[in-house]
């Protein structure tokens, strides 16, 4: 933490609670600074609040409680600052949402619409395809440039998504479950390629995950949340076993949710944390 600590500050929450009109607490309130260049994954068990933070981050959800700063935001957001903290912050979301019937090229073009309006988006110039065929490129994906992203797998739709992202030429990218989709190897490669991108970049990610070990082999930090509150925030090497077990306490992961370790109920502590230890 201390590292990041010396780092300059992207994304702030300052004391930021959710709680939705059906009486739903889905985040207590929460302070979290987020630093230049870091890739931190918020891990939890499903309902824990971990996409409530991430669409804080992003504004998309606005806080009961608290507030969220960033370099383009000073004090309560007005809608213009809010356009410019959006610009610089790409998303990737699990289900991608690209345009299906359009190409790869296209669907990218699309995420440079925040920066060069919505003509140019529409009639885009010959840079602009360059710049985005640039960004396929740099996933992987120039190959396929023009097919439709229904004719791509979901691997290949997720790395046009982050090369969207990309084509926004964001400070930060916020992710929330961007592999859940992809087989273990898939979603290992995808999340290896995801962070030097943002590495070489100096992007800062958020990524939110399911997958405790690919938390602990790609995460420089790692933020626990269980029941909306932030019980864990650490360099990755501190997540041990029963950090994960306080994170996952009496959650469905624990009997198979999400990290793939399965326990009864009843199950003494060491056992737990033996069949967590392999599960992970
Ligand atoms: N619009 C909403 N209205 C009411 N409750 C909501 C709303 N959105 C989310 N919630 C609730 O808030 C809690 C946190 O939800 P959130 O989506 O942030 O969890 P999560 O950690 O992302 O879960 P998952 O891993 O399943 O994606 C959940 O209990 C959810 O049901
Ligand atoms: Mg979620």
């Amino acid at each position: 933490m201390e590292d990041f600590e010396r780092r300059k500050t992207i994304l702030e929450l300052e004391d930021v609670s959710v709680t939705f009109p059906n009486g739903m607490r889905a985040l207590k309130p929460s302070s979290l600074k987020f630093y230049r260049g870091e890739f931190a994954v918020l891990l939890g068990p499903s309902g824990s609040g971990k996409s409530t933070l991430l669409r804080c981050l992003n504004l998309l959800q606005e806080p009961t409680t608290g507030r969220v700063s960033s370099p383009w935001i000073s004090g309560p957001a007005s809608e213009s600052s809010a356009r410019v903290h959006r610009r610089r912050i790409g998303m990737v979301f699990q289900q991608h949402q690209l345009v299906l019937s359009m190409t790869a090229l296209d669907n990218v073009m699309a995420g440079m619409a925040g920066s060069c309006g919505l003509f140019r988006a529409v009639f885009p110039s010959d840079a602009m395809r360059i710049e985005a065929l640039e960004c396929l490129d740099r996933v992987g994906l120039a190959g396929k440039a023009m097919n439709r992203a229904s004719e791509l797998s979901g691997g290949e739709q997720q790395r046009v998504g982050i090369a969207r992202a990309l084509a926004q030429k964001p400070d930060a990218i916020l992710a929330d479950e961007p592999v859940a989709s992809l087989d273990p190897a898939r979603a290992s490669r995808l999340m290896g390629l995801f962070k030097k991108i943002c590495g070489d970049s100096g992007i800062t990610a958020v990524v939110s995950l399911h997958q405790v070990s690919l938390a602990r082999e790609f995460a420089d930090r790692i933020v626990g949340l269980r029941t909306g509150e932030i019980v864990f925030d650490a360099p990755a090497s501190e997540l041990d076993d029963s950090a994960v077990l306080e994170i996952y306490a009496d959650s469905a992961a624990l009997s198979g949710g999400g990290t793939g370790a399965r326990r009864s109920p009843a199950a003494p502590r060491e056992a737990r944390e033996r069949e967590l230890a392999g599960a992970f």
